[in-house]
Formats: structure tokens, sequence, C-alpha cells
């Protein structure tokens, strides 16, 4: 029997009833103290037909926060509200993972609580701006560069994210290490300008990356954990010297550790073939991303190139994607304007068909 999206599947100890997982979508609908809330609930709930969900963006840390109204995973009160959405996912038979997102220099102290600071592997500001509530586009802030005793708290924010997602009902967790962001930071030449032993060689630059993922695997397995990667994404300011070379070495080292999964965005025209790479150095048990349409998804899985394909943007004005392609209905298109705005409206008002 060939492989299609409607075939269940294990990752590691994840167990998915179909291989159409939804990406990790940050929409700004937390709370203030990046609470999740009863309409984040009902989003999710909504959307738990899907093999597999995969969180927005969730902060190990205040400091991990960068962007307006998004939540965190780091103290009691976030904890308990996290609960109530994977109960509600649960309910529906769903699974459901916590992406964990710290932003590093991709921010602002609009975004974030009072004291919470923005740190990256080097003082080197981020060129763009992003959006606050309090004071509408703003230039990034200029980030502190860790010191090497901050590093291993940054770790341990990680690992301690890991404890309070499985508090939390989560099934798993994934470490988001592309688009920018702080362990993407770490990774490359343009953002970490380090001469300890998080910088420099492309040893060094991996190990801030390969320390989280082992902290995150140290709270109760390998195969509850799965890792985000886009080799080459030049998304908020990225860029370095030889991203193959980097994600050969991370894929490597990564592998021997074990994870559920490895989900890779591809990125056609950038100087790296993203699957074949992942294929290569990584190996079986890839969720596939970006842009897939379902012909050619149910092609990757026929002929074994991923394991899993993700879909983001379909499941905002589709809730239940998966059904709808099993009937064979016309999917519905969402509306840019309302993707992260406040309330119901483009959120939780997308019907099932
Ligand atoms: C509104 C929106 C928010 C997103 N937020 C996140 C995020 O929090 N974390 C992440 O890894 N990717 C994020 N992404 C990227 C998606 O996960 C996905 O890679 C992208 O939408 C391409 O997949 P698609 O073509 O199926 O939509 C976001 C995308 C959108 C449209």
């Amino acid at each position: 029997m060939t492989t299609d999206l409607f075939t269940p599947l294990e990752l590691g100890r994840l167990q998915l009833r179909n291989r159409i997982v939804m990406a990790p979508m940050t929409r700004s609908r937390a709370d203030e103290a990046g609470l999740p809330n009863a309409l984040m609930q009902e989003y999710y709930r909504q959307r738990a037909g899907a093999g597999m969900i995969i969180s927005e963006g969730i902060a190990p840390s205040a400091a991990g926060l960068g962007y307006c109204r998004t939540p965190g995973l780091y103290n009691a009160e976030q904890v308990a509200g996290w609960r109530r959405i994977t109960d509600a996912v649960h309910a529906e038979g769903g699974t459901m993972v916590a992406q964990i997102m710290h932003v590093g220099r991709v921010s602002s102290h609009y975004n974030k609580p009072a004291g919470a600071g923005t740190v990256a592997p080097s003082a080197i500001t981020a060129k763009g701006e992003i959006y606050t509530d309090a004071a509408g586009m703003q230039p990034m802030d200029a980030p502190r560069a860790l010191a090497i005793e901050e590093i291993a708290e940054v770790v341990e924010e990680y690992r301690q994210a890991t404890i309070n997602a499985y508090a939390a009902g989560f099934d798993g967790v994934e470490l988001h290490c592309t688009s920018g962001y702080l362990p993407a930071q770490f990774l490359s030449t343009g953002t970490n300008h380090r001469d300890d032993q998080y910088g420099g060689s492309v040893a060094n630059r991996c190990r801030f990356v390969l320390e989280v993922l082992q902290a995150m695997i140290g709270v109760d397995g390998p195969g509850r954990v799965g890792m985000r990667i886009c080799p080459d994404n030049p998304f908020n300011d990225l860029s370095d010297a030889d991203p193959g070379e980097t994600f050969e070495t991370l894929l490597r080292a990564a592998r021997a550790m074990d994870p559920a999964y490895l989900h890779v965005i591809r990125m056609p025209g950038g100087r790296v073939d993203n699957l074949g790479l992942c294929r290569a150095h990584f190996g079986e048990r890839l969720i596939g991303n970006d842009s897939y349409t379902y012909a050619e998804a149910e092609a990757a899985l026929a002929n074994g190139e991923l394991t899993a394909v993700s879909f983001g943007r379909y499941f905002i004005a589709n809730p239940d994607l998966p059904q709808r392609w099993r009937l064979g209905k016309q999917l519905a298109d969402f509306d840019p304007k309302t993707l992260y705005t406040q309330g119901e409206e483009g959120y939780t008002s997308y019907p099932a068909a």
C-alpha cells in the first residue's frame, strides 16, 4: 500500500493520526504577560483534526518574547493556560507539540515585560522594523551580547520550558532553529562574532543549538523532541558564509541524539538544497514545509522524500483541512489583514466546511 496524507504515523513517541501537520503560526492573540487564553483554546480545538499541531512560537523566558501578544511558557499561569488548550485538543483526539521560540535580537522592548532585556550572541542590531501595539512600527532593539555564563542560563530556560510544556500536557516540543531567531543567530557568521567557544569555528557556532537540543532531550528522552530548520534563510537580516557546512555539521551531531523528527522548510533558489541536505545528514523522519499543495505533498510521501508534510496558511481559513481534503471539498481563502490582529475575527471565525 502506498503511503498517503491519511496514513497514520509514529514519529518517535508522537502518534499522528494522519500526515497533515499544522505548521507553527504566530497569531498574536495571547493576553498581556504572554498568557494563553480561551480564544486560543477554541482556535486550536478547531484544528485538532491535523495529524499533529505545532503551536505558534512560545517564549521560554520574558527575554525570549519579541512580537506583540505572543505567549510564554515560563510561569505557572502560562502552564495552566496551555493545559486547557492541550486538554481541548486531546479531547478531539489530536496531538500537539509546543514550538519553543526565543527571538534573541528580533525584538522590541515594547513587546515584552519591563526589565526583560534583548540579548544575542553578539551586539549586532538586526536591520528592519517590528510592529508594537504601544508605538506602531519600531526599529529592532540593539541587543546586548550574552556573557558566557548567561548562555548556560538560556540553555536552562529551554530545559525548564520543556518541563513546563510536558506539565501543560503537550505531547512534545519543537526547537525553533530558523527565521533569524536566537538559535539561528548563534549558527550564522553574520550574527555571531564571538571569540569564545560559542563563536568562530563551525563547531563552536553549533554549540549553543546542540546544548539546547540536548537539554530538551534530557527532560524525557529524544522521542518527544523535534527541531525546525531552514538553511540559508535570510529572514530577519540573517546571513551565513557557508550554510551548507553549518547545517551539515549541525545535523550530523543532532542526528546522533535521535530526535523524533526534523522539520525542514525547503527554500528553492537558496544556496543549499535543504531537503537533500536533510536526507543526507539526518535521514528519515522528515516533515517538509513551505507552499506544498495537496498533490505535491502526496507525491513527496509516495516517493519517500518526506515522512509528513506541514501546512501553515491552508489551516488559517480551513480549520478542518484534513476533512476537506478527504471529502474533496474546496479550500477557503484567508484574510491577510487579520493575521495578527486581536479578537476572533479572522482567527476562530472561519467555519468548518
Ligand atoms: C501568520 C504566520 C505566522 C507564522 N509564525 C511562525 C512561527 O511562530 N514559527 C515558525 O516556525 N514559523 C512560522 N510561520 C511559518 C509557517 O510555519 C510556514 O513555514 C509558512 O507559512 C509556509 O508554509 P505554508 O506554505 O504551508 O503556509 C508563520 C507563517 C505565517 C503565515
